[in-house]
């Protein structure tokens, strides 16, 4: 396993590789690795020659500059986990390295996909999401790049930015990893306190039950069903609740067999913001 922190030699590198035909995959995070992020590894060295993980924590893509602070930084951990997958290359570059003292965003426009859910309450999120995908794009130019379902919204703006830009990368979904109580694994989990941590399987309990809500009531009825359920909680509270078509993120008026859909959802327990969806 190589780790780079430097762009040119990471480029110089690969560069390497791809004259000799390899396939590179590529699977962009933010550290704090688990096993979420281990199963987007997985399905890289499945299906390329090299497999290359970034590690960095990108400033601009957090509207909420104490997440960023508190974003938990594990990166000895992280290289030991990596080292085991048998990963081969790791790239964790420094914010300078990056954005060469600019660290700004770029603007760009995803056909309002960026408006919808997360978009709403996490200004200029994807802007600084889209800018540090772009820069990898432009450093590692992989053949495939894996991007978890559990950030669905992220993902379909990433399919966005390569077919708006005509990158010449292949994005490949991966499904939601979960603990045994059905959480959906995230970095920030590990910031949940003790009784956070037993409250939180409620958001996929429920996510569950819209499913056979949606087979006997409308979109409204069920949303406002998550919504009461919710409201009760002593410990957990709903930021949005959307059912929405994949492609556009926008809510039908109703279900289309014909189109697939999601349920998406935004919890705050305490401190902490979680983020979850169900294919419908
Ligand atoms: P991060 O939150 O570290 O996630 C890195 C990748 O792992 C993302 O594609 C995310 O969707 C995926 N992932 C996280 N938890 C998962 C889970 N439980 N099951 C499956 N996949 C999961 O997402 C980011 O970092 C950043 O926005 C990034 C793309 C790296 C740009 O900075």
């Amino acid at each position: 396993m190589q780790v780079f922190k430097k762009k040119s030699a990471l480029k110089h590198y690969l560069s390497f590789i791809k004259e000799q035909n390899q396939q590179i995959g590529f699977v962009p995070t933010m550290g704090a690795l688990h096993n979420g992020h281990l199963s987007l590894i997985e399905a890289s060295k499945k299906n390329n020659d090299i497999t290359v993980v970034s590690i960095f924590v990108n400033p601009t893509q957090f509207d909420n500059k104490e997440d960023l602070k508190k974003y938990p930084k594990t990166l000895e951990k992280d290289l030991a986990l990596l080292k085991t997958a048998n990963c081969d290359i790791i790239f964790t570059p420094t914010a300078e390295e990056i954005y060469d003292n600019h660290i700004d965003s770029s603007s760009f426009s995803f056909d309002g996909l960026e408006d919808q859910m997360e978009g709403k309450f996490r200004s200029g999120h994807f802007n600084g999401m889209a800018t540090i995908v772009q820069k990898f794009f432009e450093i590692v130019a992989p053949t495939n790049c894996y991007f978890g379902e559990k950030d669905f919204q992220q993902l379909q703006i990433v399919q966005k930015l390569v077919q708006k830009n005509n990158i010449p990368v292949h994005i490949v979904g991966c499904p939601i990893f979960r603990e045994k109580d059905g959480l959906a694994m995230s970095s920030r989990n590990a910031r949940l306190t003790k009784e956070e941590r037993t409250a939180v399987p409620f958001i996929y309990e429920t996510l569950k039950k819209i499913k056979k809500k949606l087979s006997e009531n409308t979109i409204n009825e069920t949303l406002l069903f998550v919504e009461n359920q919710f409201a009760k909680h002593p410990v957990l509270s709903l930021e949005y609740i959307t059912i929405a078509e994949e492609k556009t993120l926008l809510t039908p008026e109703k279900l289309d067999v014909a189109k697939k859909h999601r349920a998406f959802i935004a919890v705050n327990a305490g401190m902490i913001r979680l983020i979850d969806n169900i294919s419908l």
